[in-house]
């Protein structure tokens, strides 16, 4: 069976061939959670490869996540995004999850921007909000460094201290004042799903210091630190999570809240995608 590197390099390959992208490009990198993909359209010259097309790729399955690389450009800088990730509950493990991050690792990214639609479990959250995600609670039981440690794309035992880099909350900080946009900050995390948590998960998350919930982001952003790769994030608080709110959660409330949020969180991707580039160096290429 061939390594992750192996894999990962494939892909990179690909995806660099499929889409145009000059050998030297620094591109910053996003991943589109939940219902918050629409931005990859709106980028100039958008180029998408299906996740079909991409070897390595599984296809993505959840309602609102398209399954697409997509390679644009905004304001003269190259952007990649993942339109539509995926998730450990559609039955893929944390290394396959992780993926897409590795190959924005290896294809030079010089930053990684992650969404997600999340469940708020601090009290003074309202639907609508967004997060600055300042830390994270793996709560999967899961990581996707988990085998033999590839020494091609990073250490054995990384350092997640600034898994989300100081450098690119500050440029965060900015764009949000830039746009216009007010943003919360808080701890963010990840549940396996695809089950919403019970109240008492909700309390359990908050006591140890969670102020959002979700079922993604976390592998991602593990597999990006493995590989030197700086990371942001942003959650969408589509809801309050379980308890806290009195009424049913539903992924169509998520959509429909993701949906009315999408003009300020588009506000705040275009402000900070230069302000993250100018934030941290270009990196090197593998593929
Ligand atoms: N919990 C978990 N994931 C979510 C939620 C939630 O309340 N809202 C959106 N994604």
């Amino acid at each position: 069976m061939s390594t992750w590197t192996e894999r990962t390099l494939a892909c990179a390959r690909a995806a660099r061939a499929g889409l145009g992208l000059a050998a030297d490009a620094s591109p910053v990198a996003l991943v589109l959670g939940s219902g918050l993909g629409a931005f990859a359209d709106s980028l100039e010259g958008a180029r998408g490869m299906s996740f079909a097309e991409l070897p390595g790729f599984p296809t993505a399955t959840v309602q609102g996540h398209k399954g697409r690389l997509v390679s644009g450009r905004l304001g003269g800088i190259d952007v990649l995004a993942l339109q539509g990730r995926l998730h450990g509950y559609e039955g893929h493990d944390a290394a396959t999850v992780a993926f897409p991050a590795r190959v924005f690792g290896v294809l030079g990214a010089r930053a990684l921007i992650v969404t997600n639609a999340a469940g708020g479990c601090n009290p003074g959250f309202a639907a609508g909000d967004l997060m600055r995600i300042t830390d994270h609670l793996n709560l999967t039981g899961k990581n996707p460094l988990i085998g033999h440690n590839e020494d091609a794309l990073g250490p054995r035992f990384p350092d997640l201290s600034h898994a989300y880099d100081p450098r690119l909350s500050e440029a965060m900080l900015k764009a949000a004042q830039q746009a216009g946009v007010k943003l919360q900050a808080g701890v963010y995390a990840q549940m396996n799903g695809p089950s919403y948590e019970t109240p008492a998960e909700v309390r359990m998350a908050h006591k140890l210091g969670a102020d959002a919930v979700g079922m993604s982001t976390v592998p991602e952003v593990i597999v990006a630190a493995h590989q030197g790769l700086p990371v942001c994030g942003i959650s969408c608080i589509t809801n309050l999570a379980a308890g806290i709110s009195p009424v049913a959660l539903t992924h169509e409330e998520v959509m429909e809240v993701a949906k009315a949020v999408e003009g300020r969180f588009l506000g705040l991707l275009r402000a900070l995608i230069p302000l993250a580039h100018a934030a941290v160096p270009a990196r090197k290429t593998l593929a």
